[in-house]
């Protein structure tokens, strides 16, 4: 898919260093210029698409109609958006400001796995301070990695355990997988916190035993971490956000409890069923926001938290 290609009239393009693009809005760019069908398939190819210039004032409503245009979304909350910020007494890692493991959205979720994340930027961090998103294109990893160290990763079988709501929930997954709906392989992980490091609620993450487990965490740190593989986003006021959960991992930068962030997200799953190796372009579905009308808009407040992955 050629970005310029897709790119909507009264929109600019820049390609990211070292992946992913970024739409610049126009003068007269509204967000309905996009359309679905042509930011999946742009997605498929990039794994991480970048709107700049579009209001912060952009309303829940509206962005929940253009996040649910992608695919149907999963809910964490009473409705599509989640806020995404810093809580006075959090209750997990996701609600804190400082260090968060490496990792994808859903890694703890029977079948709630998002194909896409979709954020939008309402309050914004001043960069010097940290509060950045820090993206890993998996599949520049894998192609960067030496035939031997693929296939002892190949080979990994990772156990993770994870406090949620009172209960530690267990996962055995393999470190390389295929990507669902486009089959290419990617690294499904969330990265140990390192010693010294104090999070509420940490996952514990165990190598098959036989493994030299502190080097196979160390060298998959460093070319996670790698500047040729990891594009940082700095937020600015009304960005957002689309990331291809399946083949990019995450985390953010820590930044001061008390400066004010707020990003909201949308996660989706594409509905149709996943195969391997499904050509490009196949299989999504839009599901109507005013399906999911929510419970804050009749004055109720949401009780439910969501886990960070
Ligand atoms: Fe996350």
């Amino acid at each position: 898919m050629n970005a310029q290609a897709s790119t909507p009239a009264g929109w600019g393009t820049e390609r990211q260093s070292p992946f992913g693009v970024r739409f610049l809005a126009g003068p007269t760019a509204v967000l309905a210029d996009l359309e679905p069908r042509a930011v999946l398939d742009l997605i498929a190819v990039e794994h991480l698409l970048i709107l700049r210039g579009l209001p912060a004032s952009l309303s829940v409503e509206e962005f929940e109609a253009f996040g649910c245009g992608l695919g149907e979304p999963i809910l964490w909350s009473d409705r599509p958006a989640f806020d995404v910020q810093a809580h006075p007494e959090p209750e997990d890692h996701l609600f804190e400001s400082g260090f968060m493991p490496m990792h994808f959205d859903g890694i703890y979720s029977d079948d709630h796995t998002p194909d896409l994340q979709i954020f939008h930027c309402v309050q914004a961090v001043d960069p010097a301070l940290g509060g950045a998103t820090l993206f890993c294109d998996t599949t520049l990893v894998l192609a960067d990695a030496a035939p031997e160290t693929r296939a002892l990763w190949g080979d990994l079988i990772v156990h993770y355990e994870r406090p949620i709501a009172g209960h530690t929930v267990t996962r055995d997954l393999p470190l390389i997988t295929r990507h669902p709906h486009h089959g290419h392989h990617t690294i499904r992980y969330s990265e140990p916190v390192p010693a010294g490091v104090t999070i509420i609620n940490p996952p514990r993450v165990t190598l098959p035993d036989g493994h030299h487990a502190e080097t196979i965490t160390a060298d998959l740190h460093e070319a996670i971490h790698d500047p040729r593989h990891l594009y940082t986003h700095h937020w600015q006021p009304g960005d957002i956000a689309i990331a291809d959960n399946r083949t990019l991992l995450h985390t953010r930068q820590p930044y001061p409890a008390d400066a004010p962030r707020l990003l909201r997200r949308i996660t989706t799953r594409h509905t149709a069923k996943p195969h391997p190796n499904r050509p490009r372009g196949q299989g999504h579905a839009a599901v109507p926001p005013e399906k999911y009308r929510s419970p804050l808009q009749d004055g109720q407040a949401s009780t439910r938290t969501a886990p960070s992955g």
